[in-house]
């Protein structure tokens, strides 16, 4: 009895010595491109140069743009206030294509982000249609959430905020060799698809590639830490199997300092789900000062008369 217990245990160690071992093989192997490298660093440095904001006031402290700005971001979208009409659906390329493997997630204080490197055929996904003042080729990624107690989408629809609302951004190929943040300077430089999450108790599909992410948030709790989504994944799989003819259109801003307006929003009707267990996943980070990054949500700007279209199935 003694003797075999042992002799288990010795397996054991031999075991998680092994895993140890190829743990360790797995992170030497793992190569990023150079050029991801640097598109991610470029993200760095952007959020670094947008300064030290933070949530406590749902950004109503935020200066500049965010202050005076005419055609700020998030608003609330309503069906009634909305001018129906047909609009192309949004066409979405390269989608499906899975993207050079793997992808850095990081915390950088504000939220969990994801810079998107080109698809592994060496193009990019991008989309166009919609409203959308050209094509767009996807950056990043990002979400907004609340807390064990509050949502935190940052639109609202017809006066719902859901629990959380992904954004996958987008910059006009017109400005393919130059950064996001320069790209932000034009009113078309950027296209913002944003998607709703609802959380469930039991989900009624799984959004795998979401819950391949998901599933690495226990390793980025401390501010500024990364690591690797292993494993193919496509930009399409960021969206699941929610219905994508029909959404919102309005000429907006970053919901970020410093808020420039320069987005062509597009927010789908249709919200996915995600078991709940997933998304208090979100609700551990830390934010730089080193309390919990919850609610990092902007509160709903003022529409201005701007016009906001809805297309509906046709
Ligand atoms: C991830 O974090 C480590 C440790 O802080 C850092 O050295 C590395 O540059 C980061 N990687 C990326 C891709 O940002
Ligand atoms: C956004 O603004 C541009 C330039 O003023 C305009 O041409 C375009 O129709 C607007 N798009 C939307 C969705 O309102
Ligand atoms: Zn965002």
């Amino acid at each position: 009895m003694h003797n075999s217990s042992r002799w288990g245990l010795g397996v054991m160690l031999q075991f998680l010595l092994l895993a140890a071992l190829g743990i360790a093989h797995l992170q030497a192997k793992i190569r990023l491109s150079e050029a991801y490298l640097n598109a991610i660093s470029a993200d760095d440095a952007a959020e670094q140069a947008s300064g030290s904001y933070n949530y406590d006031q749902q950004g109503r402290d935020w200066e500049g743009l965010c202050q005076d700005g005419q055609q700020q971001s998030p608003i609330p979208l309503t069906y009634n206030e909305a001018i129906v009409t047909g609009i192309p659906r949004i066409h979405f390329y390269n989608y499906d294509q899975n993207l050079e493997s793997p992808l850095v997630l990081t915390n950088n204080g504000h939220t969990a982000n994801m810079v998107l490197p080109p698809t592994q055929n060496g193009q990019r996904a991008y989309i166009n249609g919609g409203l959308l003042p050209g094509s767009f080729e996807a950056q990043s990624v990002h979400f907004h959430w609340g807390s064990a107690n509050s949502k935190g989408s940052e639109h609202s629809i017809n006066f719902q905020r859901y629990d959380v609302e992904m954004h996958i951004v987008h910059k006009n190929i017109r400005y393919a060799h130059q950064t996001v943040a320069e790209a932000s300077a034009y009113w078309d430089g950027l296209a913002v698809l944003g998607v709703m999450f609802r959380a469930v108790d039991r989900a009624f599909s799984q959004n795998t590639g979401l819950l391949r992410i998901f599933n690495r948030l226990p390793l980025i709790i401390p501010y500024q830490a990364n690591t690797t989504v292993a494993g193919r994944l496509t930009a399409g799989q960021l969206l699941g199997n929610i219905i994508t003819g029909e959404f919102y259109s309005y000429n907006g801003s970053l919901t970020t300092p410093d808020c420039a307006e320069s987005v062509t929003w597009t927010v789908f009707k249709d919200v996915a789900e995600l078991p709940r267990r997933q998304i208090m996943k979100l609700w551990n980070l830390q934010e730089s000062r080193m309390r919990p990054l919850i609610n990092n949500y902007r509160a709903l700007q003022d529409i201005n008369d701007r016009p906001i279209y809805y297309r509906a199935l046709q």
